[in-house]
C-alpha cells in the first residue's frame, strides 16, 4: 500500500481579513507538514486566488487552484469562526470545484477569537464538506482565544499546539492514504 509517490496535504487559509490571525495556525499547520517525511504541502491563501464574486460555482473555477485539488490527497482547510459560521469568500472558493474533491480527507482547523477554538464553524462545515465529496476525519485542531496562542508577530505561545497538531495529522495522513489506496485500486461498480 506504500506508495513512492509524496502525498500532497495543501492547507487552505480560509479568510481575507486584514490582521487575520488565522495565517498563523495555516503557518504552523504547514511548518508542521513540511516536518513530515513523504508529505508534500502548500500554503493557499483565498485572498490571492483571483476569483470573480459576479459569478459561483465551477463558473468562477481557477486553473491553479483546480489543479491543486487535484492532485491533493487531503486538505487541510483552516477556517476562522464569523458569527458562528465560515467565512463566505472561503465558501466560494470551495464551491467552484467538486469532482477534484471526491474521496478524499479534510481536516477542519477552527479558530476564534473566544474560547471554543471554532467548534461551532467546524460542527456547520460538515454538512458542507460531506455535499463536496470530502470525507470530515474525526480530529480538528481548535485554536480559542488565538491572541493568547500566537504573538502578533506569529510565535506559538502553547507549545501544546505542536501535540494536538501531531495527533490531527497522523489521522488526516493515514486518511490520505487509505483513501488513495482505495481511489487508486478499489472500483465503484
Ligand atoms: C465578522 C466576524 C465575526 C466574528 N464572530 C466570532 C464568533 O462568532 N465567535 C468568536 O469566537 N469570534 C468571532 N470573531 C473573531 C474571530 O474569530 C477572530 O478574529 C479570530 O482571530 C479568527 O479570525 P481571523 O483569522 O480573521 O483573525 C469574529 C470576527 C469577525 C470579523
Amino acid at each position: 500500500m506504500t506508495s513512492a509517490r509524496p502525498l500532497y496535504i495543501p492547507v487552505i487559509l480560509g479568510t481575507t481579513r486584514k490582521g487575520r490571525m488565522s495565517a498563523h495556525a495555516a503557518n504552523l499547520l504547514v511548518s508542521e507538514i513540511g516536518k513530515r517525511e513523504g508529505v508534500e504541502t502548500d500554503l493557499i491563501d483565498i485572498a490571492k486566488l483571483p476569483l470573480p464574486t459576479d459569478d459561483a460555482g465551477a463558473g468562477v473555477k481557477d486553473a491553479g487552484f483546480s489543479e491543486k485539488m487535484s492532485r491533493a490527497d487531503a486538505i487541510v482547510i483552516v477556517s476562522p469562526e464569523y458569527n458562528h459560521g465560515y467565512s463566505g469568500l472561503l465558501k466560494h472558493v470551495l464551491d467552484s470545484c467538486l469532482k477534484e474533491y471526491i474521496h478524499k480527507p479534510a481536516g477542519i482547523v477552527g479558530v476564534s477569537a473566544g474560547p471554543f477554538g471554532g467548534t461551532r464553524v467546524i460542527e456547520n462545515f460538515l454538512p458542507v464538506l460531506r455535499e463536496l465529496g470530502l470525507v470530515a476525519i474525526f480530529w480538528d485542531v481548535n485554536f480559542g482565544n488565538v491572541s493568547k496562542v500566537f504573538d502578533p508577530s506569529g510565535k506559538l505561545l502553547e507549545e501544546a499546539y505542536v501535540r494536538r497538531t501531531d495527533k490531527f495529522l497522523k489521522e488526516l495522513i493515514w486518511m490520505a492514504k487509505t483513501l488513495r489506496h482505495g481511489r487508486d485500486n478499489i472500483s465503484l461498480d
